[in-house]
């Protein structure tokens, strides 16, 4: 499937229409940003690592019954992806303390949240992505209650599955950002699933594994994200 025009630019993500209406090239760039774009690079390999990350990750979760829009891997940084109508609300499930969370209730990092605690925010970079709640979706229309109810269970439907499949890898699953669309009425998780929207650490040391690394200079960004791969046995060529 070749791409025609370029239908949307993201900050590390540019999507394609196809000759198919209800499809889309999904191109992964090696832009990498921080604290909603105001921090930019270019890190080379990121486009592939993630590209192929995300495709092993929704691959598993679609075979587990999640539905998602990934279609196929097209080539080392491009995937086709199902055009979803997506909802402006990013979910985020957070398993241990890490990031806003930390800085907003005044938790120590690396506290456990049992059950996992699960959070909206408004997807605006000029706003900073604000959290809200579930009246501010009703009352600005982003979705519908049973839309919300159903983002909530399959994001904890992912957390089941994914916190399993990265405890097997060595990782703890400390949080991830979700971002669903509609297609066609169904519920369907798009966007992407890869170590620049989650968190990860190294179950012996706590050793950062995932855009942290970046956000807080600690180097070595794509070398930890290969790690994660090499030890999820997501082929990387
Ligand atoms: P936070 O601690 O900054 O709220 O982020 C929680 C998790 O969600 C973390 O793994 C990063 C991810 N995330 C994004 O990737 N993009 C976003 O816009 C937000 C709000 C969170
Ligand atoms: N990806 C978002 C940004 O570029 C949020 C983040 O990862 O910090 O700002």
């Amino acid at each position: 499937m070749q791409k025609i025009d370029l239908l949307y630019k993201g900050k590390a993500k540019s999507a394609y229409t196809t000759e198919q209406a209800d499809l889309l090239v999904m191109e992964y760039r090696n832009d990498t940003s921080a604290f909603d774009g105001k921090k930019l690079e270019q890190l080379a390999r990121k486009g592939e690592v993630n590209n192929r990350f995300n495709a092993f990750i929704m691959e598993y979760l679609s075979n587990n019954g999640v539905p998602t829009h990934h279609v196929a891997l097209l080539s080392a940084n491009q995937s086709l992806v199902k055009r979803l109508q997506m909802l402006p609300v990013e979910c985020v499930v957070r398993n241990r303390a890490a990031g806003s969370i930390c800085r907003r209730l005044g938790l120590e990092e690396g506290k456990v949240l049992e059950p996992a605690v699960f959070e909206f925010f408004y997807k605006d970079d000029s706003l900073g992505d604000p959290m809200i709640n579930d009246s501010h979706v009703i009352t600005f229309g982003w979705a519908t209650d049973a839309q919300m109810q159903e983002m909530k269970a399959l994001s904890l439907r992912v957390n089941e599955l994914l916190s399993q499949l990265f405890d097997q890898a060595g990782l703890y699953l400390v949080d991830y950002k979700l971002e669903f669309g509609l297609h066609q009425d169904q519920m369907v998780l798009g966007d992407e699933f890869s170590p620049d929207g989650c968190r990860l650490w190294d179950k012996q040391t706590l050793e950062k594994m995932d855009k942290d690394r970046f956000r807080q200079g600690l180097g070595q960004v794509i070398e930890y994200y290969e790690e994660v791969a090499r030890r999820l046995g997501v082929p990387l060529n």
